[in-house]
């Protein structure tokens, strides 16, 4: 008993340190609170903060973070995106018409409760953003996302847009809109449309990081910004 209690404790002190050769140099400029919770093989661009309590897997493109308690499996996130505390990717689905239960033993063959009636899957349990089923939620680039958000699986965030603290999101939420509310809906947009189509083209986030550094002063006012780059 005391035996393989240490060998397990030995295991997982190897299975850590790993984890930390693979991040220092999958990520070097990444600073991660907790490294126990995620996944190292995922791609960090650069430039990322993990808090502590974050449960992700991914890609992280350059400059995000992600705020503390956040749980976003399988998900894909552009740069530059501000990402609050206690954001949950909510995954997996129950049919809710035509099956006449909703309990898993009857559509599916993962066994949750132990046991199953079905030989081969009758219903497809995750929606994912795209084909080869690798993303369950796929976040854009400029995203700032509130505390305290539920994210359904299957949905696309659009570049620039804003989640509100609290909202509950289940369906694709469109570029530079500010959506809120459960379910979130949206309650205005960033820019005036031709200002969001100009952002939509110049995706200022896929520019050079030296080019984005030294004109980081211009980014305080829309109007400018359009004038002096478009
Ligand atoms: C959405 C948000 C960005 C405000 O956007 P805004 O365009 O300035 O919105 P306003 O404050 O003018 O509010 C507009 C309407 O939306 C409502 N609203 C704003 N935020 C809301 C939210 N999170 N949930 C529900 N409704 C919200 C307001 O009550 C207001 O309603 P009304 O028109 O009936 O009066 C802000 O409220 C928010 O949620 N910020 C996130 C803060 C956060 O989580 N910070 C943590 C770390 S950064």
């Amino acid at each position: 008993m005391i035996i393989n209690k240490l060998i397990n404790r030995i295991k997982r002190q190897k299975i850590y340190k790993k984890k930390i050769r693979i991040m220092k140099q999958n990520a070097p400029d990444c600073y991660f609170a907790d490294i126990s919770s995620f996944d190292p093989l995922s791609e960090y661009e650069g430039g990322n903060k993990i808090s502590s309590g974050v449960v992700f897997d991914g890609r992280l493109g350059y400059g995000s973070y992600i705020g503390q308690n956040s749980t976003l499996p399988k998900t894909c996130i552009g740069r530059f995106c501000s990402l609050s505390q206690n954001i949950q990717l909510v995954a997996g689905r129950h049919p809710s018409s035509k099956f006449v239960s909703t309990h898993p033993a009857f559509f599916s063959t993962l066994q949750q409760s132990g046991f199953s009636y079905v030989n081969d899957q009758k219903f497809e349990e995750y929606k994912y953003v795209d084909d080869e089923k690798k993303y369950l939620l796929k976040i854009g680039n400029d995203v700032w996302i509130g505390a305290n958000v539920l994210l359904l699986e299957g949905i696309t965030i659009g570049d620039g847009a804003i989640v509100g603290a609290g909202s509950v999101v289940t369906k694709d939420v469109s570029p530079y809109s500010i959506v809120a509310g459960s379910p979130a809906r949206v309650i205005r947009y960033r820019f005036t449309e031709e200002e969001i189509a100009f952002l939509i083209e110049y995706q200022w986030w896929n520019k050079d990081k030296e080019w984005i550094k030294t004109h980081a002063d211009s980014f305080q006012d829309i109007s400018s910004f359009i004038k002096a780059e478009g």
